[in-house]
């Protein structure tokens, strides 16, 4: 329903449950900002103000308010690691890490070297990201620069935030799909020259993983790193046990994992480590002082059987956590499914804890943080997305709390918007996401 209120303003504003957050929620109850009868006013595809219906009708000019009330309204959801490439595998059986590698992903990565291909998977891909209410993400390619190209070209078209680069790998992985440290370097050069900072985009200089790389290759990467301190580096980082006890055998100097990346300049702020699963006391203290950031993929941790992610060890080394959905070794592209099966794995680290009366449960509030301001944060991106604060762009999604008869019926009788939003969380997909806007704009 439209109600139209003057006719020369821009101001369009969206009336309904609007719910974000201003910092983690855990340490900080009071950055839950909830307005039951709310207004999201927006401008030129930026946040002007959220706040509570009464009060900010009468105070901003606003063109027209869309009714949706009975609906929640948060911010866009920000996938902090995904494989666009590997849409087609996603849910293939019976491997775990290093067999699911070899069997299934690095077959389907082969395939991509035509544009035409590439450019209908990306499409395929960003529309699967908007449905579910994903505005931004984080996003492995394969070490073909063509994948890249057609990526960031449907990203440009879409207004969407997307980050990406090649992928690096030169050792351990099918001969196509390989490059050497001086392809590595031309080609991830060309193209953050290429696509750095177009539009809404960002590169990420990605080497697969340690074992896929030689210390030439991650030298290579250091001093990408060193050339263009703006842009980000994206890899995987002890996820499985058989893997880090590789990467004990392929860099038998290693302290550990993390120590061969920070050896190679490969730890900053600008770092997103997918899984971070496997790790010491001391890892989490380099990840702390360098300020780097971990991806949660909880799906994809549970369905390859590579383990709990440590949320409590995370927090108390203030190392910034997002949520990541890990297609396709994850099992969807919706992060309200994530956000489920992250309840769960907390559930499960409490069950085997030692001292479960310490341990909580992820609560509503923070794993919806997770998935939008803590993503934001991961991704150095708090500035532009994350939450309604002025100024903000307008990326944000309509969740609809009876999009199923279920839902329906467990959240008829809720009485606040974090009974409301818990079981979204838990049984909530694609048909909860009512509706997506990017820059203020309906996509979904
Ligand atoms: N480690 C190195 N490459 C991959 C990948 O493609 N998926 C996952 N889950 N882990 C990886
Ligand atoms: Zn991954």
């Amino acid at each position: 329903m439209l109600i139209s209120l003057a006719a020369h303003a821009e101001k369009v504003g969206y009336r309904g449950d609007v719910l974000y957050f201003t910092a983690d929620p855990a340490s900080h109850p009071e950055a839950v900002h909830n307005y039951q009868d709310g207004l999201l006013i927006i401008d030129m595809g930026k946040v002007v103000a959220a706040g509570d219906y009464e009060t900010l009708k009468t105070k901003y000019d606003v063109k027209e308010i869309v009714d949706y009330r009975g609906r929640i309204i948060t911010p866009g959801f920000i996938d902090t690691h995904v494989h666009y490439p590997q849409i087609s595998m996603t849910g293939s059986y019976g491997e775990q890490l290093i067999g699911c590698l070899n069997d299934y992903t690095f077959p389907t990565e082969e395939k991509f070297s035509d544009k035409q291909y590439d450019s209908h998977v990306s499409d395929t891909f960003l529309k699967q990201l908007i449905d579910n209410g994903t505005t931004t993400a984080l996003v492995f390619a394969t070490s073909n620069p063509v994948s890249v190209d057609a990526l960031f070209q449907s990203a440009l078209q879409k207004n969407m935030r997307v980050i990406s680069g090649k992928v690096l790998m030169d050792r351990n992985a099918p001969a196509p799909l390989l490059d050497t440290p001086e392809t590595a370097y031309s080609q991830s050069k060309a193209l953050i020259l290429k696509w750095q900072h177009k539009g809404r985009l960002d590169y990420a200089v990605t080497p697969r993983f340690a074992p896929t790389s030689t210390d030439a290759e991650l030298a290579i990467a250091g001093k990408l790193l060193k050339e263009f301190p703006d842009v980000y580096l994206h890899t995987h980082l002890a996820e499985n046990n058989q893997e880090v006890a590789w990467v004990k055998k392929l860099f038998p100097w290693s302290r550990s994992y993390l120590d061969v990346y920070d050896h190679y300049g490969l730890v900053t702020a600008k770092s997103i480590f997918a899984h971070a699963i496997h790790l010491d006391d001391q890892d989490y203290a380099v990840a702390e002082a360098k300020q780097a950031n971990f991806s949660f993929c909880p799906t994809s941790n549970l369905f390859l059987g590579s383990g709990l992610f440590n949320l409590d060890k995370a927090r108390k080394y203030h190392i910034n956590v997002g949520l990541g959905t890990d297609i396709g070794a994850g099992t969807t592209f919706s992060l309200l499914q994530v956000m489920d099966e992250a309840y769960k794995v907390t559930q499960l680290r409490k069950a085997y804890s030692e001292n479960p009366q310490e341990v909580t449960p992820l609560s509503p509030m923070e794993n919806l943080y997770l998935a939008t301001l803590g993503g934001a944060k991961a991704l150095s991106l708090d500035k532009y997305i994350g939450s309604f604060e002025n100024g903000k762009e307008a990326d944000f999604v309509v969740l609809n709390p009876a999009s199923t008869e279920l839902l329906k019926m467990r959240t008829a009788n809720s009485k606040n918007t974090a009974d409301v939003i818990f079981p979204i969380e838990i049984m909530g997909d694609d048909r909860t996401v009512e509706h997506t806007y990017i820059m203020g704009n309906k996509a979904k």
